[in-house]
């Protein structure tokens, strides 16, 4: 069995996806979700599917190593990160070597880096009138949006678009491939 953890900061709509598309999986089990926000919805929203829940504090997270003694509890052998919108430290990276990944609103390595999460990437592919936008799922080390890609969807824009639209169409790819690409990369693995 291989137990997962995701990572979210706000929303959670792909946390929701990937927790009802592993629901009663024969051998992979959504066993945590951890948050950088007290009262991020994803929190309750996985307390619903009666899933494990962890709030992580800034200092505790960079200066200590606790949150792995806390996945170890739990028996983590993936993490997800599904919005979770801080740096993971680097001894978390070297604990779970090709073993987390993440999922980017659009197609890398263009608009990633930090600073570019959410409205401010579709913002930044509205204003450079790209013909195209999309999703990354990639690897994460130690820089944001650097690790290897694993899969990339991309959707057409056409010329009537706004942020809001281009962040509809990548949320619907989103939700289209995050699960199913997990699910992918942990059937390859042992
Ligand atoms: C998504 O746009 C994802 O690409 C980015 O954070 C957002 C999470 O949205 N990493 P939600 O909280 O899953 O709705």
């Amino acid at each position: 069995m291989k137990h997962i953890a995701i990572f979210a900061s706000g929303t959670g709509s792909n946390a929701r996806k990937i927790i009802e598309h592993f629901k009663g999986h024969s051998s992979i089990k959504i066993h945590l979700v951890v948050s950088n926000k007290p009262k991020a919805p994803v929190l309750e929203m996985a307390a619903s599917h009666g899933i494990s829940t962890l709030v992580i504090e800034r200092t505790t997270f960079y200066k200590t190593k606790n949150i792995l003694h806390e996945l170890s509890l739990f028996q983590i052998d993936f993490i997800v990160l599904a919005g979770f919108l801080w740096l993971v430290p680097t001894y978390l990276v070297a604990a779970f070597p090709k073993k987390i990944v993440n999922i980017h609103p659009a197609l890398l390595p263009k608009y990633g880096g930090k600073g570019m999460y959410g409205m401010h990437v579709h913002r930044a592919v509205w204003a450079a009138k790209e013909p195209t936008s999309g999703i990354t799922i990639h690897y994460v080390n130690e820089q944001y949006d650097e690790g290897d890609v694993i899969y990339q969807a991309e959707c057409p824009l056409s010329g009537a678009e706004c942020p809001e639209s281009i962040a509809q169409r990548v949320l619907k790819l989103e939700h289209e491939h995050f699960s199913r690409t997990i699910e992918e990369i942990l059937s390859k693995k042992e």
